[in-house]
């Protein structure tokens, strides 16, 4: 287990709860937070304090004498630029600024959607590679993205270290034919987690956070540096799910899937 306590935000959501029940039982002391009050027994070695993102002296004080700050808080899906604004940016600002006063490293739950806008690989044509551009599909892509820049600016300013997980779709199972690619499993998940933050130095890394998929749309990234590799695959739930599609040729297109059709004006 890690040295430092470690403060795990959206800890009330459906990751947090299971990081603050898997990473408890790996014998981790945690600091969970939400907004929301947190639905489960608070886990031994384990406390929970309920506080917005936008108290950002709080966070300072909740993040004291911590080594690292899992950032899963905020808004997780497409909402108006309004309602991500204060949570994801303002937010994710009071985390960086936290994890500055404690030398603590991030590790930030980043999302496919920063770059959904890539065109799905057809074939053998090659997987997108994890320094591709940003191409956000709406509102909350573009606050990931701004997340990983701000990663970026604070290790190369103030030597923060983070590790962005581009999170695919990190469900028990998958539940349509896109997650064949972009499933990652809550096993995986956990064990991403850990690496992430007990790697001895991690600088500012991005990882592409899916499981070992053969159909996955993504290649080359960062988890070497932090000695990570899934173990799970969402081939196995092929039979059950790979008939399953949306029938529109927006979403069936890009990689971001149904985010990149929500008040799609573009035409064809
Ligand atoms: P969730 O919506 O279940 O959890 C997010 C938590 O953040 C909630 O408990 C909510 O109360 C809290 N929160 C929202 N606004 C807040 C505020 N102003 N102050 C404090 N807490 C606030 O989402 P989920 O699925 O657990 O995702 C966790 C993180 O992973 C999110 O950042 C999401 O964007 C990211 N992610 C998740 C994916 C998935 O497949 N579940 C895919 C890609 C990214």
């Amino acid at each position: 287990a890690p040295a430092k306590p470690v403060l795990l935000t959206g800890a009330s959501g459906n990751l947090g709860r299971v990081l603050a029940r898997e990473l408890t039982a790996l014998g981790w002391t945690l600091r969970l937070t939400d907004i929301a009050p947190f639905p489960d027994p608070v886990p031994e070695r384990a406390s929970f304090t309920r506080m917005d993102l936008a108290d950002g002296v709080g966070l300072l004080r909740l993040a004291e004498g911590c080594g690292a700050i899992l950032h899963f808080g905020g808004i997780s899906v497409e909402q108006p630029f309004g309602t991500v604004l204060g949570p994801n940016i303002q937010g994710l600002y009071h985390v960086y600024e936290a994890a500055r006063r404690e030398r603590a490293r991030v590790i930030f739950a980043s999302s496919n959607h920063a770059i959904g806008f890539h065109e799905r690989p057809q074939g053998n044509a090659a997987k997108l590679d994890v320094d591709c551009a940003f191409r956000p599909d709406g509102f909350y892509g573009l606050s990931k993205a701004y997340g990983e820049l701000m990663g970026r600016t604070y290790w190369d300013k103030h030597g923060v270290e983070n590790v962005n997980f581009r999170i695919g779709s990190c469900f028990p199972e998958p539940a349509e034919a896109r997650m064949l690619a972009t499933w990652l499993s809550f096993a995986d998940l956990v064990r991403l987690c850990e690496a992430a933050v007990t790697a001895p130095r991690s600088g500012h890394c991005v990882i592409w956070a899916c499981s070992n998929n053969p159909a996955s749309f993504w290649g080359r990234d960062h988890r070497d540096r932090i000695g990570w590799q899934p173990r799970d695959t969402a081939e196995g739930f092929r039979d059950k799910v790979g008939h399953i599609t949306s029938g529109n040729p927006v979403i069936e297109r890009y990689q971001g899937g149904g985010y990149t059709a929500i008040d799609y004006s573009r035409g064809k």
